[in-house]
């Protein structure tokens, strides 16, 4: 295995704002290379506080382990989404805090026998779990509708029905295999310009990435088995990367915040509702000077964080 290499993004500003209790109970939804990871683990007390870290994909769930060695802390292979039932197996019912550093890491990007990177030639895989359909599947598969849709909708891809037609019509002839054959199809699709200015297949290997990790069913579904799970006074800190996922959690966080849930055109509350969290962080936080300096990933992070109150 080559060598895990991770910067944490917001690693300060969320130990902060997780407020770390060292005798408390914590999920690290993102293990990856346990930056944020071992950070909260250090701070809890080796008898009574505890980490559990998780991750989907089998290579971080080893590296975390190895990591994390000696701190009170637990590597557990699982999707975040089905937070609750891993932590049902090892008996813990409530936690303090949970934190979730959504999409990939720079080690799976930058390796480029795992499929994501569109700057090195490899079979077009894009799976964190190593599992299930990858990205070959889907480009070979997914009717031009389909395409059409994630390039839209997860990668903001404004040449989206020209790159779908070309997928379509290019895997008539044979099978799309390879980063570089879908990197190809996508900037023989935009315009001269567009392909001048600067790489044209961010947005499209974005949007086959989403959709082949479920990351938005993921996360809709991790928001609320996150919040069960915590106790009274847990807080939950989320980093997203993106306008979509970040949409999705500052939507989420508001109604925990708000409570009722009736229609706004109800002249007043019949539901009853009231809040059952706060929020710690009105508006996202984002990386400081020194840290954009030094880690370009983190240009588009930004983190929110609530504390339940019931
Ligand atoms: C940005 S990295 C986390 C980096 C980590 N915070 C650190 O400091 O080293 C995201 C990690 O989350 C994992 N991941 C993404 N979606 C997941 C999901 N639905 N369930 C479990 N792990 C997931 C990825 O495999 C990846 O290792």
């Amino acid at each position: 295995m080559e060598e895990f290499k991770h910067i944490s993004v917001l690693l300060n500003e969320t130990i902060e704002l997780l407020d770390i209790k060292p005798d408390g109970i914590y999920v690290d939804g993102t293990a990856g290379g346990a930056g944020h990871s071992r950070e909260i683990a250090k701070r809890l007390d080796p008898e009574n506080g505890r980490l559990y870290a998780l991750d989907r994909d089998p290579e971080a769930v080893k590296v975390a382990g190895e990591r994390l060695a000696g701190l009170p802390a637990q590597v557990i292979h699982a999707d975040f989404a089905d937070m609750r039932a891993a932590l049902k197996n090892v008996g813990v019912e409530k936690v303090q805090g949970v934190l979730l550093d959504l999409g990939v890491s720079s080690y799976q990007l930058d390796t480029a026998r795992r499929g994501f990177s569109y700057h090195a030639d490899a079979p077009l895989d894009m799976r964190m779990s190593s599992e299930g359909m990858s990205a070959k599947d889907l480009v070979n598969t997914w009717s031009y509708e389909d395409l059409r849709r994630i390039l839209y909708d997860y990668g903001e891809e404004k040449f989206a029905p020209a790159i779908a037609k070309a997928i379509v019509a290019a895997r008539e002839i044979k099978p799309i295999e390879t980063t570089g054959e879908l990197a190809e199809l996508v900037k023989s699709s935009v315009p001269q310009r567009v392909r001048r200015e600067k790489n044209p297949c961010k947005k499209t290997f974005q949007a086959v990435r989403i959709a082949v990790n479920d990351e938005m069913g993921q996360l809709d579904r991790a928001l609320d088995e996150a919040f069960e799970l915590l106790a009274p006074g847990g807080r939950l800190a989320i980093i997203t990367f993106h306008s979509l996922e970040d949409r999705m959690v500052k939507r989420r966080f508001a109604e925990f915040c708000k409570g009722c849930t009736c229609p706004p055109e109800f002249p007043q509350c019949v539901c009853g509702k009231t809040p059952r969290a706060k929020a710690v962080t009105r508006k996202p936080v984002t990386a400081a000077e020194e840290e954009l300096e030094h880690n370009n990933r983190s240009r588009s992070a930004k983190l929110r964080v609530v504390e339940k109150i019931k």
